[in-house]
């Protein structure tokens, strides 16, 4: 796969919370493509983080395009809303939508004017969401269990990505997100992931544009 073609995603949840303006002037004055939001209501993950007044606040002075990922129950009733706030890419969680109103949601998020994402955690099958894929711009897939940022890496799901990859049209965004760093990358791009989330790893780091970097190839 073309390294040019890597969309690479920082995640905010490991930025300062009291400078994101700061902290996303950062990322994208240094290779991000896109900046990666982790929604979390307490109820799909064990953690409560941004909501949809931050997103809309994001918006007013980010320049690349928001992210957002729901990690939350019902993302139907709260799609629209995110897109209004000014998210560009909207992933929903596979488990948490009945499988017969999935199309609906896919449909709704795309006529906001978003991509529509769908992601799966790591016990879920990756054949489950076959059917699905085409209904989508890019799949998420887990490589932590999702809640929280600083987790370590795990290999058995990157394995899925084949499969996906196999079932999507040539313009499938694969997408990773956990434990993502300049090893782990590697791994899941030449399994055909194009699009990485990368928190720790890159905030954590000194130079940023090198994380950045590193990430690419
Ligand atoms: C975890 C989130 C991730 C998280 C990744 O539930 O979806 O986006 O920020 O963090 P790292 O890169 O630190 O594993
Ligand atoms: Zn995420």
């Amino acid at each position: 796969m073309n390294k040019n073609k890597i969309i690479i995603s920082p995640s905010i949840l490991s930025a300062d919370f009291a400078n994101l303006e700061r902290d996303i002037k950062l990322v994208e004055n240094n290779g991000a493509d896109w900046i990666h939001v982790d929604v979390m209501d307490g109820h799909f993950v064990p953690n409560i983080t941004i909501g949809i007044p931050v997103v809309k606040a994001l918006k007013r002075f980010a320049i690349k395009p928001l992210d957002v990922h729901l990690m939350i129950d019902n993302p139907d009733k709260y799609a629209e809303e995110f897109a209004k706030a000014g998210a560009d890419i909207i992933t929903f969680h596979y488990e948490a939508v009945e499988n017969s109103k999935i199309e609906a949601l896919c449909e709704k998020i795309k006529s906001l004017g978003c991509k529509a994402g769908i992601s799966i955690k790591p016990k879920t099958n990756q054949n489950e969401i076959i059917p699905f894929i085409r209904l989508v711009d890019m799949v998420l897939v887990m490589t932590v269990e999702p809640g929280f940022g600083g987790q370590e890496f795990m290999h058995y799901c990157a394995q899925k990505i084949p499969t996906i990859r196999e079932n999507g049209n040539e313009d499938l965004i694969i997408q990773v997100d956990g434990g993502i760093n300049n090893v782990t990358s590697k791994i899941c791009t030449s399994l055909g992931a194009n699009s990485l989330v990368a928190g720790s790893y890159i905030y954590k780091s000194k130079d940023i544009k090198k994380a950045i970097e590193s990430l690419r190839g």
